[in-house]
């Protein structure tokens, strides 16, 4: 075990819900946890791994996954049956992960500015730069769901001259942000607390986790460019419905709602 990630055998003793794998290097955490689901293990598996070598994000992209430095973490979920749309858990891992690596970034800089932030649905930003995102995973028939997977990576000590080129103009870390090397164990335990809290709040008021979402985006109240499926949209976005998905309001007055889409940030008129 890495020397910053050895906290996490004395958190593993104190959790009643947690199961922490521990894998120095592996394909992807979340193809670890979905074959882990398929093998029985129960809801609360977590998988950990210090490098990553097919680590993936949204639409296949290729996420950086170098050792040692940052967070690759997989966590396996047994919902049963749900009154609540499954993206929200995305967007409770986003809210979860926002507010610990805040507790970092604002002890230095306690400036709003300084803030990380979520974009729908799924990407961590700190300014203008990505810090990491969620990949959410499951084979969900109907409003029963056996397995899920929600896949967090966070950069974390990442430094600017490993960042491969075509990466560097948009993708920042804790430790370019602070100028600390921040141990990473702290960084997941906080991750792994929070994400209890708020998926405990999905089964009993996701009304809440959405308003609590929404606190931590900068994408609601925003004008924006959304690549959706069907081609592209520009509008501003108005909020987030009950399923999660954004409520957009075109420049002709329509209103539409977008379950996937990939967004760019024109501007803030909020
Ligand atoms: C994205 O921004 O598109 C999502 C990135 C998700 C990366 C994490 S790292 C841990 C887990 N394993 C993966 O292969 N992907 C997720």
């Amino acid at each position: 075990m890495p020397e910053d990630l050895r906290s996490l055998e004395a958190y593993q003793e104190g959790t009643d819900l947690y199961r922490l794998h521990f894998l120095e290097k592996t394909g992807s955490t979340n193809d670890v946890a979905l074959s882990l689901a398929r093998e029985g293990h129960p809801h609360g598996t977590v998988v950990i791994a210090d490098a990553q070598e097919r680590g993936r994000g949204r639409h296949g992209r290729r996420w950086f996954s170098p050792p040692g430095v940052n967070i690759y973490m997989s966590i396996l979920l047994r919902p049963g049956t749900i009154t609540f749309h499954p993206a929200l858990v995305t967007l409770a891992a986003a809210a979860a992960t926002v507010e610990a690596v805040n507790s970092r970034l604002l002890r230095r800089h306690p400036l709003p500015a300084a803030a990380a932030w979520s974009k729908w649905p799924n990407d961590i930003y700190c300014r203008d730069r990505k810090l990491g995102g969620i990949l959410t995973e499951a084979s969900t028939s109907g409003r029963t769901i056996s397995s899920m997977v929600t896949g967090i990576g966070v950069n974390v000590n990442l430094e600017a001259r490993n960042i491969p080129a075509d990466f560097r103009h948009d993708t920042t870390s804790l430790h370019i942000e602070t100028g600390e090397v921040i141990p990473r164990d702290e960084v997941i335990i906080k991750i792994l607390d929070n994400f209890r809290k708020y998926y405990a709040l999905l089964f009993e008021d996701p009304t809440a986790l959405i308003t609590l979402w929404c606190k931590i985006s900068r994408t609601v109240g925003s004008y924006v460019k959304a690549v959706t499926p069907g081609g592209i949209v520009y509008g501003k976005a108005l909020g987030i419905d009950g399923r999660g998905f954004l409520r957009l309001g075109k420049d002709n007055g329509e209103e539409i709602t977008l379950g996937t889409a990939e967004i760019i940030l024109l501007r803030n008129d909020a």
